[in-house]
């Protein structure tokens, strides 16, 4: 056990015996003990008198935090503290409340829930409802065959009425530009970093597609280093067939510093579109909204904190952040006409899941999961996203006008010990304010899974732990920290494979599978509920998950990658190889990047690039 970890054990201790004879749960501290994140804070309920601070004492191996479920206007919590594994904070904003009961949560494990009891006269702040006062952005879109994609500082308007937010963007905004391509269209984007030279090399990864390795935005070969170009071909063909049509998003990808480069910005959406599915009139053009999810963290001065400078060691890394975005805006608002409207949710957050809802329970009808359209529609009132998880669909915002409707991320219904909640927060808001003709229903049809013969038999396991790294611990996949010299499996080209991933680790995670068009086969050796019955690339991982998947291995060889998108669990090692070569061949692993010296993470921490 961490020596930090004994010392405030004894604090705990003292802190749970009842002082002067008072019985009843104590004043002035939340405490967290080991195993927190499965069996929630020890002291779960603290009174305080109005004015006092509230003391966070973290006894565990995690980083947990204090954060209330109530906001300000603008979307803040109303309190909030974080204490790294064996360390004691000060929740700040308690002292400033208001008389009254206040609910809170740990924002890296929403699961976790306690009360707060402030006791006393008047004054103080308390929660308001949100003010929804930024137009909802839609970022620019890009149609072209050949685009250029600037990685670039920007100064970008996050916050209303605050100064801009510096950035380093893929184009000049946060998101970036959508770019939006019929399928089996070739696209050609070349990527100029034209950043400060100390932010280094970037990658950028087309989420989901298919294409050769080198296109592949690989972690630290064919990338582009500063003030250079690379361009990236996405033929947006399998086997010489146009892919399914997706919604998905492109970021950088490079090693180590995945979690850190998305932070600051290098993400926007990529989205195609098949003409094949023109008859089944899902709603279009304006009706057609893609929403970027992702929480990030502010100073005073309206810029982004760095909290990979700070971040701990696995397990206890998780970036999240307190204010929750859509399309790079805090609380937007939309007008929407009176009708049925496609929505295209993407969680683009680093840590964060959201169980995304309707305020007044407006169902949700769920045509595609990002990875293709599903075979038929889903009706659901809740829908959990993790990182990287997209849900593609169709909400009839019939109402009368003058009417607005909150889309919100609710606590996770149904968590089990371990598994990752959601955040509880309000995400943007729906005003009705005309009348427009309806679209059709949604038809009962959708696309049909064209037939694959999966093995019977697994051809590989992938399972996803925790273990002993160089410095401390470290995010293993089959017990190892990533290598990028290392491949852990070879298939051969026209192959099927069916894999198995295991999550043998305390935590959830969300694992993403690069390369191929895979499917669900099972999920806890039941057949997958419908939402997951088709294509998909990334995957909830419970503790103690068993999920099996299955693609057919088309048109590329090379190295791809089987990671956790938590991106710090990624940075962090949870990341391996396969190695695609024609029947018969050897798999090369080569590197061809000038941070070849680099091996390490925690090498690469200490050599860490400063923004
Ligand atoms: Cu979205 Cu390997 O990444
Ligand atoms: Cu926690
Ligand atoms: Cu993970």
């Amino acid at each position: 056990m961490h020596p930090r970890v004994l010392v405030v054990l004894a604090l705990l201790a003292a802190a749970l015996t009842p002082a002067r004879g008072v019985a009843g749960p104590p004043v002035g501290a939340i405490i967290a003990g080991p195993g927190g994140a499965t069996l929630g804070y020890v002291s779960k309920v603290a009174v305080e008198p109005q004015g006092s601070p509230l003391t966070f004492v973290n006894a565990d191996q995690l980083a947990h935090t204090v954060t209330a479920v109530d906001r300000d206007q603008d979307g803040r919590p109303l309190f909030s503290g974080n204490a790294l594994p064996g360390t004691t904070s000060v929740v700040a904003g308690v002292d400033k409340l208001r008389a009254g009961t206040y609910s809170f949560f740990c924002s890296f494990h929403p699961n976790m829930t306690g009360t707060l009891v402030v006791q006393g006269g008047s004054g103080g702040v308390g929660a308001s409802t949100p003010r929804f006062t930024t137009p909802l952005r839609i970022p620019r879109t890009l149609t072209g065959s050949h685009i250029t994609l600037k990685a670039e500082q920007a100064d970008v308007q996050v916050l209303p009425g605050r100064p801009a937010t510096t950035m380093y963007t893929f184009g000049g905004s946060w998101p970036g530009p959508t770019i939006r391509r019929p399928v089996g269209a070739r696209t050609t984007v070349t990527v100029v970093n034209q950043l400060p030279p100390a932010f280094g090399a970037v990658s950028l990864h087309l989420h989901g597609d298919h294409h050769s390795s080198a296109d592949d935005g690989r972690p630290d070969d064919h990338l582009v280093a500063p003030g250079k170009a690379r361009t990236y071909t996405f033929a947006l063909k399998d086997a010489g067939k146009p892919e399914r049509a997706a919604f998905s998003f492109y970021h950088d990808h490079r090693m180590d510093e995945t979690g850190r480069n998305n932070w600051f910005g290098l993400q926007g959406m990529f989205i195609t579109d098949d003409p094949a599915e023109a008859h089944l009139h899902l709603p279009t053009g304006a009706y057609d909204l893609p929403l970027m999810v992702a929480d990030r963290s502010f100073d005073d001065a309206a810029q982004l904190t760095d909290p990979f400078l700070a971040q701990s060691a696995p397990p206890g890394d998780a970036t999240t952040g307190t204010r929750t975005l859509v399309n790079g805006s805090v609380l937007p608002y939309a007008p929407v006409a009176a009708r049925r409207y496609r929505l295209r949710l993407l969680n683009s957050s680093s840590f964060s899941s959201y169980d995304f809802h309707f305020s007044d329970g407006r169902p949700m009808v769920q045509v595609g999961n990002g990875s293709a359209l599903l075979t038929a529609p889903v009706t659901r009132n809740d829908i959990l996203l993790g990182p990287a998880e997209r849900a593609d669909v169709v909400v009839d915002f019939a109402g009368p006008l003058g009417k607005s409707v909150i889309l919100e991320s609710i606590a996770r219904t149904d968590t089990r010990p371990g598994g990752i909640g959601a955040q509880a927060t309000p995400l943007m808001q729906f005003r009705i304010t005309k009348r427009a003709a309806q679209s059709p229903p949604v038809p009962a049809a959708l696309m049909p899974l064209p037939a694959l013969a999966v093995p019977v038999l697994p051809t590989m396991t992938w399972t996803l732990g925790l273990g002993a790294g160089a410095s401390g611990t470290t995010w293993t996949v089959n017990g190892k920290p990533y290598d990028d010299m290392r491949s852990d499996t070879t298939i051969e080209l026209g192959t099927v494979q069916r894999w198995v991933l295991v999550n043998s680790s305390p935590l959830t995670h969300f694992v993403h599978l690069h390369e191929e068009a895979w499917r669900t086969v099972s999920r806890d050796g039941r057949a997958p509920p419908p939402w997951e019955a088709g294509f998909q690339d990334t995957w909830r991982l419970d503790p103690g998950d068993v999920v099996e998947v299955a693609a057919r291995i088309t048109d590329f060889t090379g190295p791809f990658l089987i990671h956790c998108h938590m991106l710090d669990h990624e940075d962090h090692g949870m990341m391996a190889t396969f190695t695609v070569v024609k029947p018969g061949q050897k798999p090369l692993l080569h590197r061809h990047s000038s941070l070849a010296a680099i091996t390490s993470r925690y090498l690469c921490r200490v050599t860490k690039e400063t923004v």
